[in-house]
């Protein structure tokens, strides 16, 4: 075989994408909506002289912390780093058993690597795609040390099951919570509920910063004091290092944008919330599957992920009707080439790897207008329709789609 020419393979890969007229994340959109702040923000702080762990990051880490409803927030320099270092606050290390999902994004699983531990995978459940707590108790073994839910795509993991079997076999429980902030289950904000959350501030998510960023979130002490030391090369103040550490701090100003960012989030959240039950509503009963959320959670959608047999044929449509879907996630984490390596163990996973053939996310984010998310619906149900009339819906020309 000729070898493959990448740069010819970028320049396509950039065409298709702009010809998507309604995009699967629009980091630029959000941020125009709160420009004027953000800018301004960030300008006081360039002319403050100080960038690395200043007031930005300990006001940000303050206000984040009341948010949440927690006692401490360490804020790091991503949400790989959140995971690592909360893991590590909360005494996971080499050989340890973590617990956790095949379906999830691959740091959930490479923060347990990283510390010489061994992801176990349980599966999920179809309703929510996160943690089942029954596979979680079958895969549990001597040396399994603590369980590691993902609130995926927004939606609380199963926390009060979870924490069931954590305290009959006394187990730490570390939430990742990347996906998921601001989202809600047994009356708490995630972050609240195991000994320590990880959070993610990458550009698409939830509270988007601008460039990596995380958080730690925790109810204890000693745990918040790890992590502070553990971020800043394990140093107990300066020049005294007490243990072996990272250089994992946010910026000053990531934190200044940050900061204009939380402000606004639970307008954001809400506008989440809105554009996912209009698309619940479009999809309601046909083949076409929407996220069934635990009874009184709070999802805050940062994907909106449905499930559909006929998936490929549904991206496609969508896609040449200029609506980008994604594909979160396309295998299970232990499909991947690095697991031909790395440790783990699994169970069985059978309905996570349902899911990774069957889910499409779909354009959500707070800054879609009403009209596009109108477009959207249109396009579902003209696929919807032609597929119940039992037609395979054709997939139109790129050309033609999208809102004007
Ligand atoms: C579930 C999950 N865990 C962890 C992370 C890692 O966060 P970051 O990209 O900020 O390192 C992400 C981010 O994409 C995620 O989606």
């Amino acid at each position: 075989m000729p070898p493959t020419d990448p740069p010819r393979m970028l320049e396509v890969k950039s065409m298709e994408e702009s010809a998507y007229k309604i995009k699967l994340f629009n980091p630029l959109a959000e941020y125009k909506r709160y420009e004027g702040e953000i800018a301004s923000s960030v300008a006081k702080t360039l002319q403050s002289g100080r960038y690395i762990l200043g007031e930005q990051v300990a006001l940000f880490e303050e206000e984040l912390a009341r948010y949440l409803g927690v006692e401490h927030v360490v804020a790091v320099a991503s949400g790989t780093d959140a995971l690592t270092l909360s893991l590590a606050a909360c005494g996971v290390g080499p050989g340890d058993e973590v617990v956790t999902s095949p379906f999830t994004f691959i740091a959930t699983a490479s923060a347990i690597l990283r510390l010489g531990a061994v992801p176990v995978f349980a599966d999920i459940s179809l309703d929510d795609f996160n943690l089942d707590p029954a596979s979680v108790e079958g895969c549990l073994g001597e040396r399994t040390r603590a369980i590691l839910p993902v609130h995926l795509f927004g939606c609380p993991a199963p926390m009060r099951e979870i924490l069931e079997v954590a305290e009959r076999h006394d187990l730490v429980v570390v939430e990742d919570a990347a996906q998921a902030l601001g989202a809600e289950i047994m009356g708490q904000r995630v972050g609240n509920l195991g000994t320590a959350a990880a959070f993610s501030f990458y550009p698409t998510k939830v509270l988007g910063g601008y460039g990596d960023g995380g958080a730690v979130s925790t109810n204890h002490a000693e745990v918040a004091k790890v992590a502070r030391m553990l971020r800043n090369h394990g140093a107990a103040e300066r020049n005294l290092y007490l243990t072996l550490g990272y250089n994992s701090r946010l910026d000053e100003l990531q934190a200044a944008a940050l900061r204009v960012k939380l402000k606004h989030v639970e307008e954001m959240i809400e506008e989440r919330r809105a554009i996912a039950a209009a698309y619940d509503r479009v999809i309601a009963g046909g083949p076409v599957e929407a996220t069934r959320q635990p009874q009184g959670a709070r999802h805050v959608y940062s994907l909106y992920t449905v499930m559909c047999e006929k998936r490929d044929s549904l991206k496609d449509f969508l896609g040449a009707a200029g609506v980008e879907c994604g594909v979160y996630y396309p295998r299970p984490l232990y499909r991947n080439a690095l697991f031909e390596k790395a440790p783990f163990r699994k169970g069985d996973c059978s309905r996570a790897e349902t899911a990774c053939g069957e889910v499409l996310s779909l354009p959500l984010y707070p800054a879609l207008t009403e009209s596009e998310v109108a477009y959207v619906r249109e396009k579902l149900l003209d696929w919807i329709k032609a597929l119940e009339r039992g037609r395979e819906p054709i997939a139109e020309s790129r050309q033609a789609g999208g809102p004007r």
